[in-house]
């Protein structure tokens, strides 16, 4: 099964719907008035942790854009839907992040900063519960898709570089990783 396909059925698994894709149209006015904050709060934490820190030095302000993009592409879907056009666009972002040698716990870390922040500014601005509820589900299942993207993507790039650095195929090492 393709990373694709992969993502198609996890969409299907957490029950990721057209009421979804409405409900994260919705939400962007919210985004844009708190994201820069939660954007700026992520980027605070990172600089706390020295290994995170050495990472992003002298480059904030680009990687802050950069952010934003991705922030405000979970509320358009890319193209407008949560397509391939969206996994494609999502897929580099695991790669990019193996490239530089990041741990991916620190990745888990920083989307648990924008479940709970994001949760912090849907309760500013929506007044029902029952609003803030199925709001917050929406915003849940794509941020654990994404998730699982950038998962997939980190686990795929970083065979594709053991397969190129010792000369052993993918396939062996599969074997090896999956042998009992
Ligand atoms: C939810 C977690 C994260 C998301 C969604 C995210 C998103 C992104 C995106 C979209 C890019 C640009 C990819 C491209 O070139 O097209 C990027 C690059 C980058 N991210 Fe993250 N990021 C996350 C976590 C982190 C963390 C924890 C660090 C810690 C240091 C980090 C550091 C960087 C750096 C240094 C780059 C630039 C890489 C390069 O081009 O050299 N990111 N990130």
């Amino acid at each position: 099964m393709s990373r694709y396909e992969n993502y198609t059925e996890m969409k299907k698994f957490v029950g990721f719907t057209s009421d979804d894709i409405e409900n994260l149209k919705s939400m962007a006015p919210v985004f844009e008035k708190h994201g820069a904050t939660l954007t700026d709060f992520f980027y605070e934490t990172l600089e706390l942790y020295p290994e995170t820190a050495a990472l992003i030095e002298g480059r904030v302000d680009t990687l802050k854009l950069t952010h934003s993009r991705w922030m405000g592409e979970l509320f358009t879907g890319v193209e407008g839907g949560y397509d391939e056009a969206y996994f494609n666009n999502r897929d580099i972002v695991g790669k990019v992040h193996v490239k530089i040698g990041l741990d991916p716990r620190w990745v888990e870390g920083v989307m648990n900063i924008i479940r709970t922040g994001g949760h912090a500014a849907l309760s500013q601005e929506l007044e029902s519960a029952a609003d803030l509820g199925a709001k917050f589900n929406s915003l849940c299942k794509i941020l654990d898709l994404d998730l699982m993207v950038i998962n997939l993507s980190y686990a795929d790039e970083r065979l594709t570089r053991l397969a190129t650095f010792t000369g052993m195929s993918r396939k062996l090492i599969e074997n090896c990783i999956n042998s009992g």
